[in-house]
């Protein structure tokens, strides 16, 4: 249970924001093996504004009865602009809480000084985070990493203490810095000293790829809960094998070919039912996503090469079921 608004999230491992490939198939999917509480993948708070990609957010805030409690991302660099944004999502979906992104190291958005950008400025930070949480229903949340460049304790520290003065609920924080974006190790100290910093709760990112390296980030920096973000891609069975494990000390079972075959062709039937995008778009996102399946399958180079030849849902799924 981790204490964000008034109800609480009832579990401690969550599906983290994850632009491009959690949307709602992913997420039926993850739920379907153990996900109790997942995000929205991030909307840019332009584009909900200027409407200039309507579709895509349509996509990406689709609602389903299934696919409950879930939380919203927003990113931008306005605090206005922030609000005026904010508040259009929650016409359009009622998320748990809604969380501020300055984490997103890609070039793009440092560039609209977003995302990671935002930790060079935490006077900004603070006045989106406080402008946000006075004038919101819902609780308001930032998810950060532990530097822009280099780690630097101090200065992280005071700005996660400065988002919980103007009124964040809860923090997430990928303990890796803008610079390393997505690759290298883990900076558990420095969760760790955020976390023994503020009152609200703290949700550590980074590495979660095994049931292992996340009892350590719980182990090292007693965070109050975990986002699973790439260990689930092609794994929705992470989610339940984690839980266990930090229950009973249950190592996971090993998946057999039957199984995962089985689970990827459901995720690209919800992908074939749920996409809102034209054939190719659709294809495109199911075979990247049965790559990601079918890893370590026997002739796994030559199987890809021709999952990535597939121009059709049918053809995907004639490929996959004679694997
Ligand atoms: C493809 C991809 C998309 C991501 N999209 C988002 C996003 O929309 N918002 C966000 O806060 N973080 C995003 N992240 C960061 C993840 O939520 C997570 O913090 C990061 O991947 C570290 O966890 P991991 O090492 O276990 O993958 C993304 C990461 C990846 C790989």
């Amino acid at each position: 249970m981790i204490k964000i608004g008034p109800a609480g999230i009832d579990t401690k491992i969550m599906l983290a924001p994850l632009s491009g490939c959690s949307d709602l198939s992913f997420r039926l999917i993850s739920r379907e093996h153990g996900a109790r509480f997942c995000f929205y993948e991030m909307v840019d708070a332009n584009s909900l504004i200027y409407a200039s990609r309507s579709s895509k957010n349509a996509d990406m805030l689709q609602c389903h009865e299934d696919d409950a409690p879930i939380a919203a991302q927003l990113i931008g660099s306005d605090p206005e602009t922030m609000l005026r944004a904010a508040k259009r999502l929650l016409e359009r979906v009622r998320p748990v809480f809604l969380d501020i992104n300055a984490a997103c190291p890609v070039k793009k958005v440092i560039g609209k000084k977003a995302g990671a950008y935002l930790l060079k400025e935490p006077a900004k930070l603070s006045a989106i985070t406080k402008t946000l949480a006075s004038s919101l229903d819902i609780p308001v949340t930032v998810k950060m990493r532990i530097g822009y460049e280099t780690p630097d304790i101090r200065s992280i520290v005071a700005t996660a203490k400065a988002c919980e003065k103007s009124g964040a609920s809860a923090l997430f924080v990928h303990g890796r810095t803008k610079t390393q974006a997505y690759s290298g190790c883990v900076d558990y100290a420095s969760i760790r000293a955020i976390k023994d910093a503020v009152g609200i709760p703290v949700v550590g990112s980074g590495n979660i790829l095994s049931v292992r390296l996340a009892k350590k980030m719980f182990d090292e920096t007693a965070c109050d809960g975990i986002l699973v973000a790439r260990g689930s891609f092609g794994n929705p069975w992470i989610f339940e094998d984690i839980e266990n494990y930090l229950k009973k000390g249950e190592a996971p079972e090993e998946r057999g070919i039957g199984v995962r075959k089985k689970a990827l062709a459901k995720h690209i039937s919800y992908i074939e039912k749920y996409k809102r995008l034209n054939v190719e778009g659709k294809v495109g996102v199911m075979r990247k996503v049965a790559v990601w399946y079918t890893r370590g399958f026997p002739n796994a180079a030559r199987l890809r090469d021709r999952l990535c030849r597939t121009k059709r849902y049918e053809e995907l799924m004639r490929l996959i079921d004679g694997l």
